[in-house]
């Protein structure tokens, strides 16, 4: 049982007791704020906590601040003593550190002190300012810069770690003309909102899970924004799942323009890629490397730590392979799973202990061979409270990801189950406007959202 007296702080205090493994049977939390003083009392199966804690509250945004971060910094510390574990990134409980150390700066204090005080591991400060070091000379915050992105919610199947909204392509072909002319529609529509545009990224699911033919129809509604806006924008196809690599997918990407694609192994076990349901082999995504590398795009790969019952050796392979492959840019996940996914819904998925050792190892094997990390984000309830961080290989950062991870750009996303996003940001304000979750519904209500 949970009880505070202060709705605002009730989840951001749940956010807290969710990093640890052990939870408390019965808290509760009482605040009150006099003459500059924060006071923070917590009663924790029978156990009384009581702070006072100082600082200098200008405004009311401040004293938000303030009062946000004493109560969850001293409940931290609590849950942390009393169940002797400490937390990597400490009593944060946002997914984007970066962004919170670029507000800190922006406001000239060090955001080294704020991580410091709220407890984040050394080495995880050092991950935050490498990471703003590599993102020098393209984090960019200047209100109408744009990026595009065109949603392409099909998958050859569905991989079974997986809870993002996409579907079978077996099953939902039927709904693809229709959501084609949607695409159509929206993409024209669009160029009423194009500012600066810094990218384009088609993702998914798959596209790769397109035909030549459908995937043609993306590319040319896409094409004559990215000629009018900035035909040198970053221009990425996730492409995807190694299995439905073709050479003529590649060769219509390439006349189109396209600059940088994913391929994406999440292992090189074909034991593993067996049990997460891939649908595919280590040689398939060999082959897709082999085919790609010759029509020269930026290739970014994704990994996932924590893959049913990989090893730390399993695992280091697969980043090792990853290196091997020359991959420009490599994002080490770590898995996550949500409703949605087959390996929540049916439970079968047995912890995997060692995520925080194998974060630590990617990190070490990637910098040893010159990768840099350049974004990073966090999932909320993840086991390990770890983080996904994207390397690269130096001046080959995408964009994309960057702008995503940082909201400093606007969004401007198309297709189902994608969510637009505007940046204010001299207000501080974003607004977002998400599209329909699934496929039918989205394709009804297709004229609404324009
Ligand atoms: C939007 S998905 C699309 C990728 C593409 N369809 C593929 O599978 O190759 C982007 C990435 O998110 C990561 N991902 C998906 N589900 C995840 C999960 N449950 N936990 C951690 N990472 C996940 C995978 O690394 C995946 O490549
Ligand atoms: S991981 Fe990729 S291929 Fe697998 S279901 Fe999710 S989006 Fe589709």
């Amino acid at each position: 049982m949970f009880v505070t007296d202060c709705k605002f702080l009730e989840n951001e205090l749940l956010d807290v007791v969710r990093l640890f493994k052990r939870r408390p049977e019965n808290l509760t939390h009482s605040f009150r704020f006099e003459e500059g003083v924060f006071y923070n009392a917590f009663t924790i199966d029978g156990k009384q906590f009581s702070f006072e804690d100082r600082g200098q509250v200008c405004d009311e945004l401040i004293f938000k601040r303030l009062e946000r971060r004493f109560a969850k910094l001293r409940l931290y510390q609590i849950l942390s003593a009393e169940y002797g574990e400490k937390m990597p990134w400490g009593a944060l409980t946002g997914i984007r550190p970066t962004k919170l150390a670029y507000t800190e700066m922006e406001s000239g204090r060090n955001f080294k002190e704020l991580f410091k005080q709220m407890q984040v591991a050394d080495e995880n400060i050092q991950l935050v300012e490498n990471i703003l070091n590599a993102q020098k000379g393209i984090y960019e915050k200047k209100d109408g810069n744009t990026d595009l992105f065109v949603s392409i919610p099909f998958c050859p199947t569905k991989c079974a770690y997986c809870s993002f909204i996409t579907a079978p392509i077996d099953r939902t072909r039927h709904f693809l003309p229709a959501y084609l002319d949607c695409l159509d529609k929206e993409l024209a529509a669009a160029q009423e909102s194009v500012g600066n545009l810094r990218s384009v990224y088609i993702g998914g699911g798959t596209p790769f899970a397109l035909s030549v033919e459908e995937l043609k129809r993306v590319l040319q509604a896409v094409q004559p924004l990215y000629e009018k806006f900035n035909p040198h924008a970053e221009y990425t196809v996730e492409a995807g799942r190694p299995d439905v690599f073709s050479e003529d997918k590649l060769a219509l990407l390439k006349d189109f323009g396209i600059t940088r694609i994913c391929v994406n192994p999440q292992s090189f076990s074909d034991e593993t890629l067996q049990k997460i349901g891939r649908k595919h082999t280590v040689a398939d995504v060999y082959k897709a490397f082999e085919m790609s590398k010759k029509y020269g795009f930026d290739i970014n790969v994704d990994l996932i730590a924590g893959l049913e019952d990989e090893t730390p050796e399993v695992f280091e392979h697969s980043v090792l392979e990853a290196v091997k492959t020359g991959a420009d840019n490599i994002t080490v996940h770590c898995l996550s799973l949500k409703s949605g996914a087959k390996l929540k819904e049916e439970n079968s998925y047995l912890e995997n202990n060692f995520i925080s050792y194998m974060v630590a190892s990617s990190r070490q094997i990637l910098s040893q061979n010159g990768y840099l990390p350049y974004y990073m984000y966090r999932q909320k309830y993840q086991v390990g409270n770890n983080e996904n961080v994207g390397w690269t290989k130096p001046n080959k950062a995408c964009v994309y990801n960057i702008d995503i991870m940082e909201e400093t750009a606007d969004n401007l996303a198309v297709g189902a189950n994608a969510v637009s996003k505007r940046v204010f940001n001299d207000k501080g304000l974003i607004t977002r406007l998400a599209s329909q979750k699934d496929l039918p519904t989205y394709i009804a209500n297709v004229d609404e959202i324009i």
